[in-house]
């Protein structure tokens, strides 16, 4: 299969929507990373994105819509649900809800279970898209199973080209990390993936928010309550050594804030001046420019833990996982 890279202006979109609708597959452009989209009302469609990402497994995927109205065609709303969607949506926030029963999702978007995750994106490539298929959209990170997810056009060619349809350049996501997922589709509301939309952001919203806890390592791994929550999920070839201030020289190092030690070999700041949202936005691809220089270890500064550092921790976490 030939992978058509297209620019992101009306005659992208308009292609990418027909491709769509015909059950293909569209890389698309999100605030956060890349997804890999296809119609989600489309079982077919939907195997596909499994089979272009090698995925082992049929992980349940979210549920990309325009606006809050889409979505509650979809999932059935909490009274937290509808507190955290008029807060953050659109944005970088996935929530966990009861699927409709009348929904015309397919089961393998949600991998059997009652309940769906969906998710209104802010950037507007993906907003386009939405309006001009006009269906929900099923969207994974746009990469390889395994891999560090993609926050460019390029990663997306790099993992996928020649396995799907077409990819939307949207340029460089502008938050970098994965959605905050909250699952809201009972009592409560629980943070079932650390990411872009602080946990301190979301209990501003719901005073009872709960937060799942840290599962690198301890997974059962036939029982997933979220996937993205496996250990070893976001893997460069490399080994992670995590907080370190004095790296071993030809180490790779993953630096972050002003204060650096003179050191041989390649390495990349994540912020000079400790910004944890410039941080985030660049981690993805600093791995995997760090990875394609071959070394065996990557060292990586400590990152404070605060706002976005938690989710930056997380997926550090999950990449230095030892592997399955
Ligand atoms: O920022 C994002 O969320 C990106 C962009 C493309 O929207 N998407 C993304 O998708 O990261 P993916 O498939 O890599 O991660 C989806 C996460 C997984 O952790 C999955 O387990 C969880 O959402 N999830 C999906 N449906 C679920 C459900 N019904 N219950 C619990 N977790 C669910
Ligand atoms: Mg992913």
């Amino acid at each position: 299969m030939q992978t058509r890279l297209l620019g992101a202006d009306e005659g992208a979109i308009a292609a990418a929507a027909r491709v769509i609708n015909e059950g293909g597959l569209v890389a698309m452009p999100t605030e956060t990373v890349y997804g890999l989209a296809a119609d989600a009302t489309n079982g077919v469609a939907v195997a596909g994105i499994f089979e272009a990402k090698g995925r082992p497994r049929f992980n349940p995927l979210i549920v990309h819509v325009a606006d809050i109205a889409a979505a509650r065609a979809l999932g059935r709303f909490t009274q937290a649900a509808e507190k955290l969607a008029q807060a953050f949506w659109p944005g970088p926030l996935t929530l966990i809800l009861r699927r409709q029963p009348d929904s015309p999702i397919s089961e393998l978007v949600t991998a059997g279970l009652p309940t769906l995750a969906i998710r209104v994106p802010a950037q507007p490539v993906a907003q386009a898209l939405l309006a001009a298929c006009g269906r929900p959209l099923a969207a994974p990170s746009a990469n390889r199973s395994g891999h560090v997810s993609p926050t460019t056009a390029a990663h997306v060619e790099a993992d996928l080209a020649g396995r799907i349809d077409m990819i939307l350049d949207g340029g460089s996501c502008e938050v970098g990390i994965e959605s905050t997922v909250i699952d809201v589709s009972g009592d409560g509301a629980l943070v079932l993936r650390p990411g872009a939309i602080s946990a301190a952001a979301a209990a501003g919203i719901l005073a009872d928010l709960a937060i799942a806890p840290a599962m690198a390592g301890q997974q059962e791994p036939d029982a997933p309550k979220s996937p993205g929550q496996l250990a070893s999920h976001y893997a460069p070839n490399a080994r992670l050594r995590l907080n370190v201030t004095t790296p071993e020289p030809g180490e790779a190092v993953l630096a972050f804030g002003p204060v650096v030690p003179p050191h041989c070999g390649p390495m990349i700041n994540l912020s000079e001046t400790g910004d944890l949202r410039e941080a985030a936005a660049k981690l993805f691809a600093a791995l995997r420019r760090l990875d394609a220089e071959g070394c065996r270890s990557i060292a990586v500064f400590p990152i404070p833990r605060e706002g976005l550092g938690e989710a930056i921790n997380d997926r550090l976490l999950r990449a230095a996982a030892p592997r399955p």
